[in-house]
């Protein structure tokens, strides 16, 4: 049975929600699932803004012909084409003959690649600006390349100030009946989510998002429609701003979040001693061990907090297994402007320091402001050293 929700008179959120996914894309846990959201605009002309992964095709092709009441369907916009939001496509082409695909030249050539699908004589090819009259709607297409896939492209409804924004602004999580980020305590249930959604998925991407909001700037928005979700129709800058701060990689929270990976328990107890001493200092502390915590939570965290310290055993002469990976990725997701301080341990030949060092020497403006060196266990004269560290992160804010 159809299951939607009305956006506003003429346009019904079509999508459909999946809470048996346990790994989003392969590797982003997703307890609270995921929503997959489509649109339909019912126009002088029908429009279908994207369609779901293949795990909810069903529901969503049901959910579209509740909202046609009949009516045929005339164009499908594509704005992104990862199969969560593209499996549908094909299907659509072949359920409704008369509807025309609208999507930029390398969403064509993507759709061609992924399924095969190829139809000069049902495809619009749009470009930056171009325009689509509906019959009371004008839809502005507008490029948002790498945002995070190269075709992505977001649609601006001149008559109602609606973005459609592709991946832009969304958040993992299943919508519990609720469409509307008004309709929940968004601060408090989601903005965790939506940082982890946007430093993940679309971390790496700073610049292009930021070329994003600047044209999100230059038109009028009142509400914001995003792909996973949800629907923005006010006070926008809560979505807009935690954004800006992301893509620009400024911190949200002055604080420390200290990521260990420890083998045996002392690399550890390096790590919650300094968590101690700067909060002895007044200074907020949070912890990842990495080898238990979720990478996506740790990166997520990443982007949240000011200072970072990453204290790591030596482990086959290199960064512990753990550790190696997290800031592999952190590197890869171009993380930068954070002050920093490294904890190494070592039984004969402690090396996780230096190859930590070396790690971040290709980030932008990361400012290192000490080293602890450990020789298997904390001593007293390491504790000394661990004070001393605590004494130049408090000093550094
Ligand atoms: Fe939700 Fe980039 O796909």
């Amino acid at each position: 049975m159809y299951c939607t929700r009305k956006v506003t008179d003429d346009l019904l959120w079509v999508g459909a929600n999946d809470r048996r996914l346990s790994m989003f894309e392969g590797v982003y846990s997703v307890p609270d699932g995921v929503s997959y959201n489509a649109y339909l605009l019912t126009d002088e002309k029908t429009v279908l803004f994207d369609t779901v992964d293949k795990a909810v095709v069903d529901r969503f092709m049901e959910n579209i012909e509740f909202g046609l009441d009949g009516r045929k369907l005339d164009y499908l916009v594509v704005h992104h084409i990862e199969p969560d939001h593209s499996s549908a496509i094909k299907a659509i082409m072949n359920a409704y003959p008369e509807v025309t695909l609208v999507s930029n030249q390398k969403s064509a050539d993507f759709i061609a690649q992924f399924y095969g699908y190829s139809d000069a004589s049902r495809t619009i090819i749009v470009k930056e600006n171009d325009t689509l009259n509906t019959g009371k709607h004008t839809l502005r297409f507008m490029m948002a390349p790498m945002v995070h896939w190269p075709e992505v492209m977001v649609t601006y409804d001149e008559t109602d100030r609606i973005l459609f924004s592709a991946d832009a602004f969304g958040c993992f999580g299943a919508l519990n009946g609720a469409l509307f980020a008004d309709e929940v305590d968004f601060a408090r249930d989601y903005l965790d989510e939506t940082r982890r959604y946007y430093t993940n998925i679309v971390g790496k991407y700073g610049a292009q998002t930021q070329a994003l909001l600047k044209k999100a700037a230059s038109v009028d928005i009142r509400m914001i429609c995003p792909i996973h979700g949800f629907v923005w129709r006010k006070n926008l800058d809560e979505i807009l701003q935690p954004h800006d701060l992301w893509s620009r990689y400024e911190p949200e929270e002055q604080g420390v979040m200290i990521a260990y990976a420890s083998i045996y328990g002392n690399t550890e107890n390096a790590a919650e001693i300094l968590a101690c001493r700067l909060r002895d200092r007044g200074v907020k502390t949070v912890m990842f061990d990495v080898s238990v915590s979720p990478a996506s939570d740790i990166i997520s965290a990443a982007f949240k907090w000011s200072h970072l310290v990453f204290a790591s055993a030596t482990y086959n002469a290199g960064i512990f297994v753990t550790m190696d990976g997290i800031l592999q990725e952190l590197v890869a997701h171009n993380i930068r402007n954070r002050t920093l301080a490294l904890m190494e341990n070592g039984t004969w030949a402690p090396t996780s320091g230096k190859l930590m060092k070396e790690l971040f020497s290709g980030c932008k403006n990361m400012n290192l402001v000490g080293e602890v060196s450990i020789k298997s266990g904390v001593k007293e004269s390491t504790l000394a050293e661990i004070e001393a560290l605590a004494d130049t992160i408090a000093a550094s804010f």
